[in-house]
């Protein structure tokens, strides 16, 4: 008797110990060597979380001089132009979504698109050889990668539309920065490595980011940015005419000529903000709202969190098998889908109602099999054009990244980038600009990879004027028509699996805000066929089981870095992802 009762206790044991490795999350590892308290702030009337220490103070001083949260959010995208000249700029561009507490209530966020355009000279074929191979290297290196760049534009239209504080006051924390310069912090020290030989080509780069013996700039060396300085010196007292027309617009155009590349006056005379209806779809409870195209990525976020919405994934948690096979399986389609639909949609069709409807979803989901790896061939076979009309209208009528609130209910989220590390490489001389290579988002020639491995279509082919497509997700979740949780991320294709991860973490398995931003992520793009795993791992048991499952798996980390606030009752919460160098900060 007694001994069947010490074997039942350790089968209780075990069963136990079995739900609890499954059940249990796994968090990423710090990995700037920043404290917690760097990462994680609370607060009642502001929060900012972003990638850089300096920018988010900036935008903290413009609350405290009593400006608004687009202040606050301008401050902050020209600080970190200055603080993170590898991953975003002036010579960039990106998507800002917006939801004004008074002027959006009981509708819509609005989509700010200051995405890079394709120069009016591009031609389909100008990154292919006279063979028509793809020349892999010209989209991302040198003066041709670049797009005409949006930025400025999008952050100074946005900023004269919201802002109470002068346009001046607001760059002001940019401006001291580039003049006084500040230390080389680690995450800048391996970009610069990396990029150094790119960057070594071009002497106005050299300049900036090697020193006087030629050596690229280290780990603690001073970066100073003058030319960056006049440069945002003169969007301060001009707008948007100190980048696109005069003295700067001649620059970035001699450099071109000088270089062989495509862009003209015209290209920044006629670069246009374009403000757009999001994407929006609800997930159980709530209302998700993020970039419609160009992006792909509010389509997907939408599509997965709708493939996998009747699972009732919190049953089994985060990190388990069945949630990681289920999430993993709706990521692959919703990058067959990405390959196969997604372009620039002012210039091709893009059935986003479609592949957003709760109908499609449910179709998709009964593709995947319950505990088997969709088969590699596996390509879907559902047409999104069909599912167009059938759709209930999305309920509404309708790579850097930061997110801001406030107590009154206003909320930005914005993901701003040059794409690669330091863009094209090259910077205009005399202005401290450092050029974009997102024409590297175009494809190149349908069913190419580009340089994060997305496969596009003849949709996201080059054509003049057109913005290529792009993964980037700022995303803001709403509760009962009350804003929860904003979010977003840099890293490429990986930028829409770590948002829809981050929202599920927060809102299906109910983690607190800390845990959901750094529990362990997995991605999958459907090329390669794998489960991407951040290196911390998982469990040896649940990595058995997605192997029986069929599923490849591989342990990388990758780059995302997820700034996320939330609002709890009266408090702001926010958290900048510790796998990186960001800091949250709230009054
Ligand atoms: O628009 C996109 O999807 C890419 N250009 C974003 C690049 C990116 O996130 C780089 N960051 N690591």
């Amino acid at each position: 008797m007694l001994k069947k009762l010490v074997i039942l206790l350790i089968l209780a044991g075990c069963a136990h110990s079995q739900n609890t490795l499954e059940t249990q999350v796994i968090l990423a590892d710090p990995g700037a060597g920043q404290t917690r308290e760097a990462h994680e702030a609370k607060g009642q009337k502001y929060m900012i979380t972003t990638q850089g220490v300096y920018s988010s103070k900036a935008a903290k001083k413009m609350f405290d001089m009593g400006g608004s949260i687009a202040d606050a959010a301008a401050a902050a995208s020209f600080v970190l132009a200055v603080e993170r000249p590898q991953s975003t700029g002036i010579g960039g561009g990106g998507f800002l979504m917006y939801y004004d507490a008074k002027k959006n209530k009981g509708s819509n966020p609005w989509a700010y698109d200051f995405r890079e355009k394709a120069p009016i000279n591009a031609k389909q074929d100008m990154f292919l050889d006279k063979d028509g191979k793809v020349m892999a290297k010209k989209s991302i290196d040198g003066i041709y990668a670049a797009g005409v760049p949006g930025m400025v534009a999008g952050i100074v239209d946005f900023h004269h539309r919201f802002g109470k504080l002068p346009l001046n006051t607001v760059m002001a924390p940019a401006i001291e920065l580039a003049n006084k310069g500040f230390k080389v912090y680690p995450e800048l020290a391996k970009a610069l490595e990396f990029r150094a030989p790119i960057l070594g080509r071009f002497s106005a780069s050299k300049k900036i980011f090697f020193n006087k013996k030629g050596e690229y700039l280290k780990e603690g060396d001073l970066l100073i940015q003058k030319d960056l300085a006049t440069t945002l010196s003169k969007i301060a007292k001009y707008g948007a005419n100190g980048f696109y027309k005069g003295d700067v617009a001649n620059k970035i155009i001699a450099e071109n000529q000088r270089l062989g590349g495509l862009l003209t006056k015209e290209d920044l005379q006629k670069y246009n903000v374009v403000v757009r209806r999001p994407v929006s779809s609800t997930y159980k409870d709530y209302e998700v709202f993020s970039m419609s195209p160009p992006s792909s990525g509010g389509v997907h976020v939408v599509e997965i969190l709708n493939i996998i919405e009747k699972d009732n994934l919190k049953e089994y948690g985060p990190h388990h098998p069945k949630t990681i096979h289920l999430v993993s399986s709706a990521m692959q389609a919703s990058f067959v889908d990405r390959a196969r639909y997604m372009g620039d949609a002012d210039f091709v069709e893009v059935p986003v109602m479609g592949l957003t409807s709760k109908k499609y979803a449910k179709d998709v989901r009964y593709t995947i099999p319950e505990s088997r790896a969709l088969n590699k061939m596996w390509a879907g076979n559902l047409d999104p054009f069909l599912y167009q009309k059938l759709s209930v209208k999305n309920e509404h009528d309708e790579t850097t990244h930061f997110s801001i609130m406030d107590g009154e209910g206003n909320v930005v989220a914005s993901t701003q980038t040059i794409n690669g590390l330091f863009g094209s490489g090259v910077v205009v001389p005399g202005t401290g600009i450092v050029l974009n290579n997102e024409m590297d988002d175009f494809s190149a020639k349908a069913g190419v990879q580009n340089l994060f491995g997305a496969v596009g279509s003849d949709k996201n082919l080059v054509e003049p004027e057109k913005r290529p497509l792009s993964s980037m997700s700022p995303t803001i979740v709403f509760k009962k028509g009350e804003p929860l949780l904003a979010l977003g991320t840099p890293n490429g294709t990986r930028i829409l699996t770590c948002t829809a991860l981050t929202i599920l973490n927060f809102i299906e398995h109910e983690l607190p805000l800390y845990e959901s931003v750094n529990a362990v992520r997995y991605h999958h793009q459907w090329q390669p066929d794998e489960i991407l795993v951040e290196k911390k791992g998982l469990p040896e048991k649940t990595v058995k089981s997605l192997m029986r499952m069929e599923h490849q798996l591989k342990f990388e980390d990758y780059g995302c870095r997820i700034q996320a606030v939330a609002k709890n009752g009266e408090t702001l919460h926010g958290v900048s992802d510790i796998r990186g160098r960001g800091y949250a900060v709230g009054k």
